[in-house]
Order: structure tokens, then C-alpha cells, then sequence
């Protein structure tokens, strides 16, 4: 596939900012062993790309790492302010970068929200020699049964949304373009295995910060939110979400 045609959606770019708050409540964080992993070498400078309401720039800063976020979405951006993130209103890759550079780029659920062309050659150009670029994404996976509940579910009232609850299989940046860049050493792929215990309303809420659900007009969104918080009720009013982060990293030549 040629890199201008990866990230094809981008159009939906600035869907979550419309509940910021809701988002910032209810969607997913990510692991701290990869946290941990990621400041293991020690971080002078790094810059979280689409860093939305803080969820990754937020822990780094915890680890003390110097951390600077880029988002095009001013509402996304009050809410990462609000926990203490300095954020620049922008898309990444145009942003004015003034000339600083970082050792480590971050980039939780939103690479495939950037223009993938210029995206690449600006990573290449804001990181230093040796530095470090992460992307990432979760899923959430729910016991089979209501998994199938919840597919059928999807297929009455939206059969375009894509159905949480299932192993995608793979990360969306495939092929990963980081890998044929000669500017980059790519490392293989990797998994982060968690757990969440969530209840039906709690699943609710999750699924509605996913950008495709956004997209549907609000009484079917609303309809789905019902269907699916019943459907965990007549299983006991708790979802056990085995959850994955996958994590594509490349270094710096
Ligand atoms: C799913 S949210 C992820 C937010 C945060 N990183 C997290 O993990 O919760 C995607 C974010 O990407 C931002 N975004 C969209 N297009 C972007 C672009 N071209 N450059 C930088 N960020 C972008 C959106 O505004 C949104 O805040």
C-alpha cells in the first residue's frame, strides 16, 4: 500500500474533543510497564503527539520526564492543561516546531490520525540521534459469549461501527512504515497484556470515546450504549476486559 493512502480517515481527526471530560473519564490508559519502559533510559525532552487530554503525558511527567504535548484540538487540550501538561494547539505535522528536538516521541491512539507522508519526515527531523519514538494502541477483548452478544448487537443497530470487545489481530499502521525508513530502526512489535473490571455503564461510556461511535447520530449511539449495558447485566452486571496495548518502536539512526 503506498504510504499516502495509510491513514485514510483523518477527516474524524477532532471527533473526541466535542466530550473531552467524557473522554478523559472513561477511555482506557495504558500500561506503566510500558511507562516504565519507556523512560528507562533517561528522558530529557519528550513530546507526546496527539497527546488529547494527557492519558500519556500525564505519566511521564509522574516518572519525571520533561514533556511537551501536540494537539490540534483546543478542548482535548484544556483538559491536559487542567493536569498540569504544557500543550501546543496544532496538527503535528505542521506545527511550528521552532527548532527543538527530543530524545523521546510518544504517541497513544493517534498516529494513524496524522498525514502519514510529512508525519514520518517530521519525526525523523524533531528527534535527535539514538532517540526513541513510540506509537501505540489498545483493545479490549470480553469473554466470547457476549462477545457474540455484543456482534449482534452491532449488526441491528450499527453495522459500519467496528465492535469493541474483539482481538483485532494487529496494529492499525500496517505496514509499518517506520521499518523501510532509513532513518529508523524499527523494533519487532510488541503486546502489553491488562486487565479492567468494568460495569455495563463503564463499558458505555468506554465504547462512545471511540471515534467511529462518535459518528453515529446520538439516538442510535444511544441505543447501542442501552444494548450493550443490558446485555453485561444479564451477565452479572461486570465485563472482565483482558486488554493489549501494541506498541510499534523505532529508533533514531
Ligand atoms: C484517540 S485520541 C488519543 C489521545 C491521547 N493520546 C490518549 O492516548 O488518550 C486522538 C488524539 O489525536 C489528536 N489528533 C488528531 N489529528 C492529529 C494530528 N494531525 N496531529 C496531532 N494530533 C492529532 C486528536 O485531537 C485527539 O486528541
Amino acid at each position: 500500500m503506498p504510504l499516502e493512502d495509510l491513514h485514510p480517515e483523518r477527516d474524524r481527526a477532532l471527533s473526541f474533543g466535542v466530550d473531552a471530560s467524557a473522554y478523559d473519564r472513561s477511555r482506557s490508559g495504558y500500561p506503566a510497564a510500558l511507562l516504565d519502559d519507556l523512560v528507562v533510559v533517561p528522558v530529557i525532552a519528550a513530546l507526546d503527539v496527539g497527546c488529547g487530554t494527557g492519558k500519556v503525558a500525564v505519566e511521564l511527567a509522574r516518572r519525571r520526564v520533561p514533556v511537551l504535548g501536540v494537539d490540534p484540538d483546543p478542548r482535548m487540550a484544556a483538559v491536559a492543561r487542567q493536569h498540569g501538561i504544557t500543550v501546543e494547539i496544532g496538527r503535528f505535522e505542521d506545527w511550528d516546531d521552532a527548532g527543538r528536538r527530543f530524545d523521546l516521541i510518544t504517541c497513544g491512539h493517534a498516529w494513524h490520525w496524522i498525514d502519514p507522508v510529512p508525519g514520518l519526515e517530521k519525526a525523523a527531523r524533531l528527534l535527535e540521534p539514538g532517540g526513541r519514538l513510540a506509537r501505540f494502541w489498545n483493545y479490549h477483548v470480553v469473554p466470547a459469549d457476549l462477545l457474540t452478544e455484543f456482534r449482534a448487537i452491532y449488526a441491528d443497530l450499527a453495522p459500519a461501527a467496528t465492535v469493541i470487545g474483539g482481538d483485532p489481530g494487529g496494529v492499525p499502521d500496517a505496514p509499518d512504515p517506520f521499518t523501510s525508513h532509513p532513518a529508523f530502526t524499527a523494533s519487532a512489535p510488541r503486546t502489553y497484556r491488562w486487565q479492567r473490571r468494568l460495569t455495563g455503564g463503564q463499558w458505555a461510556d468506554l465504547v462512545a470515546t471511540f471515534a467511529d461511535h462518535r459518528r453515529l447520530r446520538p439516538e442510535i449511539l444511544h441505543r447501542l450504549r442501552s444494548a450493550l449495558r443490558e446485555s453485561i447485566e444479564r451477565h452479572g452486571g461486570i465485563v472482565d476486559v483482558e486488554g493489549g496495548t501494541y506498541v510499534l518502536r523505532a529508533r533514531r539512526q
